[in-house]
């Protein structure tokens, strides 16, 4: 018998605790992230949610900062493919502990800058250490896309974007469609759908003190 059958139905649903990538040049990606304290079943949601909006904007990686967090969290799959899990990394308070292999430029994009693609110099290598979503003490040797992804995510959590590690002429060829999305940003912001910047690092400090 089922348990519930003399109760009312009520939606177990919860509701979602992030809504949607923010795109440049939205505050948060701006901000730097602070390291977390714990990870609790709230936290736990949280990257349930992002893994979910980086399968489906066909990304490899995503960063808190992308989903207006303050936190130093990412995840990433260098397949892109949610069926491949193995592949699936959860790296809180991540930091690089060496970066080795020599340097290697090669096409980037990110989901905050949608449309957007440019070659950006980084190590082909690399140790990151970080703690796993069971809060245990984890360290991967990456390499290929894996080293240039968590990088970039890496990045990310010091408010660094791609594009402020591209050379002058490649910045060039991209400063149209930047001009592009700082528009559709402005206007977003006259249609309300995105909070000023005040309210946006009140909202991020708010959280702060939760859980770093
Ligand atoms: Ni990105």
């Amino acid at each position: 018998m089922d348990s519930n059958a003399s109760f009312p139905s009520v939606s177990t649903a919860k509701p979602r605790l992030i809504q949607r990538i923010v795109q440049y040049p939205h505050p948060a990606l701006r901000h730097r992230a602070k390291p977390l304290r714990r990870v609790d079943v709230e936290l736990r949601q949280m990257v349930a949610e992002m893994l979910e909006l980086m399968y489906e904007r066909d990304g490899v990686g995503l960063a808190a900062n992308q989903v207006d967090l303050p936190y130093r969290l990412f995840v990433m799959n260098p397949t892109g493919d949610r069926a491949q899990k193995e592949q699936e990394l959860v790296l809180i308070n991540p930091e690089i502990l060496s970066r080795k292999g020599g340097m290697e430029e090669k096409q980037e994009g990110c989901l905050s800058l949608p449309g957007i693609y440019a070659p950006v110099r980084r190590s082909t290598k690399i140790v990151l250490a970080a703690y796993n979503l069971q809060g245990q003490e984890v360290r991967y040797e990456l390499e290929g896309l894996a080293a240039r992804a968590a990088q970039h995510e890496v990045d990310h959590l010091d408010g660094v974007l791609f594009i402020d590690r591209l050379s002058p002429g490649a910045l060039a060829e991209i400063r149209e469609k930047l001009l592009e999305l700082e528009q559709e940003f402005q206007t977003n912001r006259r249609l309300g759908l995105i909070p000023d910047d005040r309210q946006i690092a009140a909202r991020l400090a708010a959280l702060e003190t939760l859980r770093t």
